[in-house]
């Protein structure tokens, strides 16, 4: 009686923290509360695992099995997500942080995690020593997994870590004997690793490079800071021109859409476009942003109809017939080094071929990198127009400039 009330409390006090994390959180913060969410997910289950080995001396060999497997993956999962947390919410630094010699220690880690399991499974009843050096070594693997990962692929490994957390639950499903416990973990792991697969891909990286190339550090860090030709910039007069006479218009929403919160201030100016007599669509890029239908999201928020949602593969083919490109925030997404510069760390990714439109409006607020920490080439092209300022600000000056008119 005494331990379902616990239960009931437990449940009430997670549940209210939750809803309220989950409530209160910046769209922006979202990734970061996701990371946090899954590490103790991890926990969780590292817990579950600790407890059952605690009040059953006795396990059988089987069982001390899972109680290890279960504390491998959610001790990996736990720091993993600490660290995750950290660098996307910038306690931490965004930065590869990489020692000589560290494949070595993460594998000599992993062995004497190996060993360490294969020992105590065969004996766990005289084992606790063993026990708490396993659930150390696993909190150190997950923080080495992550530290040499740069803040650029912290989503790629929140979905990989969201995976690990369902699979350490579904290793506790074992402990306790629990099928939902092992259905669900299953349903969450699987899921997590379809998600990373199809992340990989539209970023056209192997899941290894995300892994282990400390992609974002300084070798990679590209060209940023150094550049020294021009970009023509724009006013929201001259932009209105240029859309006021614009058949067709394509929207490219990036993270600084997210950032600017301008998803309603854009749905603003393309119904006052369309009432132009222009046709809008909106490309959406399957990485834009910082999460997986990140874009989706904020523009169904603003009730964007959906039908002038294209993806990327449905706008690539007819950008040649766009009279003018917004790009709204994108910066990685858009930049045509992805196409063209085998030395660029994004060359290969998928991009919205923005440059090949008649006009291409770019607005963000600087001529600053994106989260690849790349220059982008699209800011100097002869048919680019920077509009500088906050994308909020500047959709409304447009917005501003079609009412008045
Ligand atoms: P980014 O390349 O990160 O560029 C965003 C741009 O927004 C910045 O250059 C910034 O320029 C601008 N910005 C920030 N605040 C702004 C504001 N208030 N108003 C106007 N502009 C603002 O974004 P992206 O093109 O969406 O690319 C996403 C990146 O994240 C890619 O590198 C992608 O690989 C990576 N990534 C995404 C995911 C998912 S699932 N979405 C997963 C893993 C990695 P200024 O500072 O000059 O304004």
């Amino acid at each position: 009686m005494l331990s379902i009330q616990w239960i009931a409390i437990g449940l009430i006090v997670g549940a209210v923290i939750g809803a309220l994390a989950a409530r209160l959180v910046a769209m922006t913060a979202m990734p970061e509360l996701v990371a946090l969410f899954n590490g103790f997910g991890g926990l969780a289950s590292l817990l579950v695992a600790w407890f059952e080995y605690r009040s059953r001396p006795d396990l059988i060999t089987f069982t001390a099995a899972t109680v290890f497997v279960s504390v491998l993956i959610g001790g990996v999962t736990f720091t993993g997500s600490l660290i995750a947390w950290g660098k996307l919410s910038e306690r931490l630094s965004g930065r590869p942080v990489q020692f000589p010699g560290q494949h070595l220690v993460n594998i000599l880690t992993v062995a004497a995690l190996l060993a360490g399991g294969v020992i105590f499974a065969a004996n766990p009843a005289a084992n606790e020593p063993l026990f708490l050096g396993i659930l150390a070594l696993t909190a150190l693997l997950g923080a080495l997994l992550v530290i040499p990962i740069g803040g650029a692929d912290m989503p790629v490994v929140i979905s990989l870590l969201n995976s690990y957390s369902g699979l350490a639950a579904c290793a506790t499903g074992f402990v306790i004997q629990n099928t939902v416990l092992i259905v669900t973990g299953s349903l969450v792991g699987a899921s997590g690793v379809i998600l990373t697969r199809i992340m990989c891909k539209a970023m056209n990286r192997s899941l290894a490079n995300v892994l282990f190339s400390g992609f974002g550090s300084a070798a990679s860090a590209g060209k940023g800071g150094t550049e020294t030709r021009e970009a023509k910039s724009v006013s929201a007069s001259e932009a209105y021109v240029m859309l006021e006479a614009a058949r067709s218009v394509v929207f490219v929403p990036g993270y600084g859409l997210a950032v600017a919160q301008a998803q309603h201030a854009a749905r603003e100016l393309g119904d006052l476009l369309e009432l132009n007599g222009a046709e809008v669509r909106y490309g959406i890029h399957p990485v834009a942003g910082r999460m997986p239908g990140h874009m989706n999201v904020l523009l169904a928020e603003a009730n964007v109809p959906y039908d002038q949602l294209a993806e990327m593969d449905a706008v690539n083919p007819v950008m040649d017939t766009v009279d003018v490109c917004v790009v709204i925030g994108a910066n990685d997404v858009v930049n045509p080094a992805a196409l063209t510069d085998e030395a660029s760390p994004i060359f290969g990714m998928p991009i919205i071929e923005a440059h090949r439109a008649r006009i291409v409006i770019i607005m963000k607020r600087s001529l600053g990198v994106g989260f690849a920490g790349i220059g982008n080439d699209l800011f100097y092209k002869d048919n680019s127009r920077m509009l500088f300022g906050d994308a909020k600000a500047s959709l409304q000056a447009l917005v501003a400039e079609f009412k008045e008119t």
